[in-house]
């Protein structure tokens, strides 16, 4: 299977792309950093898979609208895409800058609504594909000091949770993902604290997988993934 993955240079979309390639999807990797890009291509190659790569600023629909269709022409045909691009910034109303919020929502709802439109006609057109949105415990639940932040995340779960109910008699299916704590350098308050109870990115891409395996007539619209531990005590 073809699958597109957006914020793959790192974190979670990194872990998806890499875990993804593990078990023989190919890959198609956007983001903005090539290095990055680069970086995970050449690692994946070297495992014997296949990733191409798209550098592209999502809050830009034409070039997210350009980047889609390369790596669509690379990978010879798109199966599904996983929104997993997103910007985390932990502040509360009183705090978060008008230009932080528009940041937020130019990436984490614009940019996934450009990026699902690019692929929406070629899916509907074969009748088949799987979009697969990243959200978050905070797209379900309240964030406090995150407000913002936990918006956006509901925007995606909402638009989730309608889009399948437009795109499923053209075989397409929605699945919203709502990841708890992952390993990934965005969601950590401090940076000395210990890390290994949370979820790791590889271990969100093994559930992607899993996702996209499901029987031709069946779906998981939801899947939340949690770590098992707790932090530890201070
Ligand atoms: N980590 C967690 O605990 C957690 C929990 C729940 C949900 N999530 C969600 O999981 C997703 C990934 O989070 P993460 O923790 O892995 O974050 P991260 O480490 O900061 O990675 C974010 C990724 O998104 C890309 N990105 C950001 N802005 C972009 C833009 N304008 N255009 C293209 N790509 C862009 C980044 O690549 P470039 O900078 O190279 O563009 C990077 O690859 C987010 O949607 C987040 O809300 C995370």
């Amino acid at each position: 299977m073809k699958i597109i993955v957006t914020g793959a240079s790192r974190g979670i979309g990194r872990g998806i792309a890499t875990a993804l390639a593990k078990e023989g999807f190919q890959v198609g990797a956007l983001a903005r950093s090539s290095t990055l890009l680069d970086e995970l291509r050449t690692e994946i190659e070297a495992a014997r898979g296949i990733c191409h790569t798209a550098v592209c600023d999502l809050r830009d629909p034409s070039a997210t609208q350009s980047a889609i269709a390369s790596l669509r022409e690379q990978l010879g045909g798109v199966d599904g895409l996983i929104n997993n691009a997103g910007l985390v910034i932990r502040k509360d109303a009183f705090d978060l800058s008008m230009e932080e919020w528009h940041a937020l929502i130019d990436t984490n709802i614009h940019g996934l609504f450009y990026a699902t439109r690019a692929v929406l006609p070629w899916m509907r057109e074969q009748r088949r594909g799987h979009i697969i949105n990243i959200s978050s415990i905070s797209g379900k639940v309240p964030l406090p000091g995150g407000s913002a932040y936990a918006a956006t995340k509901f925007a995606v779960t909402g638009f989730s949770l309608s889009l399948l109910q437009e795109v499923r008699e053209y075989g397409i299916k929605v699945t919203v993902v709502y990841p708890g704590s992952v390993d990934s350098q965005s969601h950590r308050h401090d940076a000395d604290a210990g890390h290994s109870w949370k979820v790791t990115p590889e271990e969100v891409g093994q559930a992607c997988a899993g996702i996209l395996r499901t029987a031709p007539g069946t779906l998981i619209s939801e899947l939340e993934i949690r770590p098992l531990g707790r932090p530890p005590k201070p």
